[in-house]
């Protein structure tokens, strides 16, 4: 089954936001696969944001990612990756629907509390960047039955 990559960022660890972002994912129905808070050091977040090293906004990026513990997750579930980025909400918190995660608890796009996988590709690159293969963790879905026809 599909799996993604979802982190709570600096500053949605920090403003407790976290606990709402577990929850809502685990209510949906997806499973939780790994987590970990983690401080994510520079050569981790220049390979996971390698498509945006030309941006402007590039080091206040990997400065703002630094800047406190990541909660790092794994979710597994039916369309996770493409489910998931729609929860979230768009990049910038303003043009997040009421609902989304980021219109829900953000203002800004450079403080937009939670990152996830664009695609099932980057999901398992991401995956593999930020969790070792022991750290994911294979479980009986129980609710299963209750969660898929
Ligand atoms: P992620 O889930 O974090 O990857 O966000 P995204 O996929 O919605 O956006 P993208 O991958 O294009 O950008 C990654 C992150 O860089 C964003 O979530 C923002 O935190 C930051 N970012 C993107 N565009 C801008 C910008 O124009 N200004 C600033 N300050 N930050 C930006
Ligand atoms: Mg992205």
């Amino acid at each position: 089954t599909e799996r993604t990559f979802i982190a709570v960022k600096p500053d949605g660890v920090q403003r407790g936001i976290y606990p709402e972002v577990l929850r809502r994912f685990t209510q949906r129905g997806f499973k939780l696969v790994a987590i970990k808070l983690t401080l994510a050091d520079e050569s981790l977040l220049r390979k996971h944001y390698a498509d945006l090293q030309d941006k402007p906004f590039f080091p206040s990026l990997l400065s703002y990612m630094k800047s406190g513990p990541v909660l790092a997750t794994v979710w597994e579930g039916k369309d996770v990756v493409k489910q998931g980025r729609s929860m979230l909400g768009a990049t910038n918190p303003l043009n997040s629907a009421p609902g989304t995660i980021r219109g829900d608890f953000a203002l800004d796009t450079g403080r937009n509390i939670i990152h996830g996988s664009d695609s099932v590709e980057n999901a398992k690159k991401e995956i593999g960047l930020w969790f070792k293969p022991e750290e994911l963790v294979e479980s009986k879905a129980t609710l299963a039955s209750w969660i898929y026809e």
